[in-house]
């Protein structure tokens, strides 16, 4: 089978919170890293007897919320493209489930690649990248390889996903288990928490957004130290905001390890960072040559690395 391949990214600046929870308008310009060894392979094909969309996902059917996630997200590119037919979806996840890590991203970007090549329309990647922020606000992220710039935007024209001119083959993620449970507030819902009970939400984002011209800066460097910085803060900020509001994504395990990571960098000078989505487990930054010192020193956490990755491409299972 013919599938669309879209590979999961990690932010390095955070989105939080949406202006618009039509559209996934957010407050935050992001800015992340495509990973390239988690992604979601999606095939589509248009069914025009069909009065309902399938979703087959690693081989079970979807149902529930998980099914009308997709299927709303099918009936927004039908308006989009003014197409009727439903849709048969097969994907399969190549994502670090185990680990409860998330996969909107790479699975929202691939659904949006497979529909759009199933009624063989041509759209750009800022195209694409406006439509699959549509089904999630993170995968408008991983329509792109490499360092990816979101624009938080004003309206569906203005907030689109682009490739930042940044060469940086060095670069490593470690995705850490901390806690390999689900995690329990969604970050739609956690979001919306948020934005209602965080007394700084405002200044948050106003910091959020003047950190986007360092870390690029930063990035076309390609300076491990002044990222990671820049990483960190953003990441220990979004989780000021969810703290504020009552939210603990974090277990005590995670806050060990995040002090561990801190005495790898004082004590043997290994230029090692650390991020955090909305759940336990962390994604440190690194480069290449510092990888196995770091898995030496973290005996007691599963680790998985990762590369960067490409974009959207074609692939075969
Ligand atoms: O688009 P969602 O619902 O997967 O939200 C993603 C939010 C974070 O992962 C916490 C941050 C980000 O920018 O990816």
């Amino acid at each position: 089978m013919k599938y669309k391949r879209a590979n999961v990214n990690i932010a390095i600046l955070k989105y939080w919170g949406k202006v618009n929870n039509l559209i996934n308008l957010p407050y935050q310009t992001s800015i992340s890293v495509t990973a390239d060894n988690f992604y979601t392979l999606t095939n589509i094909e248009l069914d025009p007897k069909a009065n309902k969309d399938i979703v087959i996902l690693d081989g079970k059917a979807l149902s529930g919320i998980s099914f009308t996630r997709v299927s709303h997200h099918l009936d927004a590119l039908r308006k989009h493209f003014k197409r009727k037919e439903y849709c048969i979806v097969n994907s399969i996840n190549r994502v670090f489930i185990k680990a409860g890590y998330a996969s909107s991203a790479s699975g929202f970007a691939a659904l949006t690649a497979a529909y759009v090549d199933a009624i063989g329309a041509k759209v750009s990647k800022k195209e694409l990248s406006q439509l699959a922020r549509l089904g999630s606000g993170s995968a408008t992220r991983s329509i792109h390889g490499g360092f990816v710039i979101w624009h938080r935007g004003k309206n569906h024209e203005t907030s689109f996903a682009e490739k930042l001119p940044v060469k940086w083959p060095e670069f490593r993620m470690l995705f850490t288990i901390v806690d390999p449970s689900v995690k329990k507030i969604s970050s739609r819902v956690g979001m919306q928490i948020t934005i209602e009970k965080a007394k700084s939400y405002a200044d948050y984002v106003k910091q959020s957004n003047e950190s986007v011209e360092p870390l690029i800066e930063a990035l076309k460097n390609n300076d491990i130290d002044a990222t990671g910085r820049i990483a960190e803060r953003a990441a220990e900020l979004m989780r000021n905001v969810m703290l504020e509001a009552g939210l603990e994504y974090h277990t005590p395990t995670t806050q060990q390890l995040i002090q561990k990571v801190k005495a790898i960098r004082s004590k043997h000078k290994i230029p090692v960072y650390y991020t955090f989505d909305a759940g336990p487990n962390l994604i440190l930054f690194t480069l290449e040559e510092y990888v196995n010192e770091v898995i030496r020193l973290l005996p007691e956490v599963e680790i998985s690395v990762s590369g960067v990755g490409g974009g959207i491409t074609n692939a075969n299972s």
